[in-house]
């Protein structure tokens, strides 16, 4: 489900009119619906009943202090990746002590930090970090928590720059060394083997890789268990989620379960891996994020100028590549629907929708059917809460853009835009 729909012609997220915070705060603007986010956690959560399980939010994919605070508060923990995430947790008043800490590049001030503040274990993803991980430990007087990523070779079927369980990835420790490496580990001192981690992708639309990797590592999970004691099994993120026709038939409810051949719902995803997973006896995390937040999101962006060229035309918006990468990165698909709803005579035309960042990459779609836009328009790029603003930068010295998160008919500014002078803040020229 999403809460984006429009009423009496206009586009609105809940009960605020889209048009009136594009024209209140401007735009390029994030608008996220508190309501979606909950009810996506809530169906997770409730799809899983009956399993020993904790949903460890993927905060990469939106890590905006009011998201981390929502979902905090319906009892998430969070999967980090950076020191920088684990400081938002606890800014937010999120626990330490739910957050599993992954990524191939820890520190040594990173995992001072996660040590000192208690994170429940290390995702750890090779041979010298766990080492180091030891010796960072054993100078704290510490034991740290770790899990090992095993990375167990299966094709997620999807965007070859998103896909992390194949044997050629950066990722994880191979299936057939995990057993050896838990091994080695258990003989460093300052190390508790807590449990084991894995995760083979993102915006995956069906269930067979899933089920792939956890028929896999099953019996390595159980073999782990009884020669090491393990507590619990994290079986990663990775549920896609609907990119195409998110407004389509007026439904807002195109996310149940089974409605959409293409993609798979939270209770098809649980009913899959469940079978897999409950004779572990262990506690299962998972660590969602796009399928928490992605549909809960919005980009507003305006028409500034529509510019016809023999070939082609182009519909300039004031978002570009820095606001939104991922039709650039990964040729990634967002809808885009005015924020006045077009009447059915409206004429659709081909058109590219592009920013004003100096790359020809900088495009929002290409050769695309669009209603009739004209300057001065609004329109909102869909599904756009996961992945959006946080890999926003200020390339062509943009600035970043705002954010706002509505709950029913309140909005309020989760993050201001930034200034000129934030642009340059820290920069000095020498001798001045
Ligand atoms: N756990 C680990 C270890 C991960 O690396 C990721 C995502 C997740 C969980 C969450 O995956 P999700 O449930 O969101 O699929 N920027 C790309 C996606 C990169 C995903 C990176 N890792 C995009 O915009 O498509």
């Amino acid at each position: 489900m999403h809460d984006f729909s429009y009423r009496d012609g206009v586009l609105h997220c809940e009960g605020v009119a889209l048009t009136e915070l594009a024209a209140r705060h401007g735009t390029p603007l994030y608008v996220y619906s508190a309501r979606t986010i909950r009810e996506h956690y809530r169906r997770l959560d409730a799809a899983l009943a009956g399993l020993d399980h904790r949903v460890c939010y993927a905060m990469k994919a939106n890590s905006n202090l009011a998201v981390i605070d929502l979902l905090a508060r319906e009892g998430a923990g969070f999967d980090i990746v950076s020191g920088g995430e684990l400081f938002r947790v606890l800014k937010a008043g999120g626990r330490a002590d739910l957050c599993t800490f992954a990524g191939v590049g820890k520190t040594r001030e990173e995992i001072e930090f996660a040590l000192q503040e208690g994170v429940y274990s290390f995702n750890v993803e090779s041979e010298p970090e766990l080492a180091f991980i030891n010796e960072v430990a054993g100078v704290m007087g510490r034991k740290a928590p770790v899990a090992l990523r095993v990375n167990p070779d299966v094709d997620a079927q999807t965007h070859k720059y998103i896909s992390t369980g194949k044997s050629h990835n950066k990722f994880g420790i191979g299936i057939d060394r995990i057993l050896g490496v838990y091994e080695q580990a258990a003989a460093l001192p300052n190390l508790e083997l807590r449990g084991i981690q894995t995760h083979i992708g993102s915006q995956i639309l069906e269930t067979d890789p899933f089920v792939e990797a956890l028929g896999k590592l099953a019996p390595i999970v159980a073999e782990l268990k009884a020669r090491h004691g393990i507590k619990f099994f994290s079986i990663g993120g990775g549920v896609g989620i609907i990119y195409h026709g998110t407004l389509a038939s007026g439904s807002s409810d195109w996310w149940e379960s089974g409605t959409d051949p293409k993609r798979i719902g939270f209770d098809d995803y649980a009913a899959a891996i469940r079978p897999l997973l409950e004779g572990l006896g262990l506690k299962i995390l998972l660590e969602p994020g796009r399928s928490l937040v992605g549909n809960a999101g919005v980009l507003l962006t305006t028409v500034l100028y529509v510019k016809q060229t023999p070939a082609k035309s182009f519909i300039i918006t004031d978002a570009g590549m820095n606001d939104l990468i991922r039709p650039a990165l990964y040729e990634g698909h967002h809808e885009i629907v005015p924020l006045r709803e077009p009447s059915p005579e409206t004429p659709v035309r081909n058109v590219d929708v592009v920013g004003p960042v100096c790359e020809s990459g900088d495009f929002f779609a290409q050769d695309r059917p669009v209603a009739d836009l004209s300057p001065g328009d609004g329109v909102a790029l869909l599904s756009a809460g996961a992945y959006g603003f946080v890999m926003a930068s200020n390339y062509n010295s943009r600035r970043l853009p705002s954010e706002i998160l509505v709950d029913g008919s309140r909005a309020e500014v989760v993050r201001e835009r930034q200034t000129w002078d934030d642009l340059v803040a820290g920069e000095k020229i020498p001798g001045r």
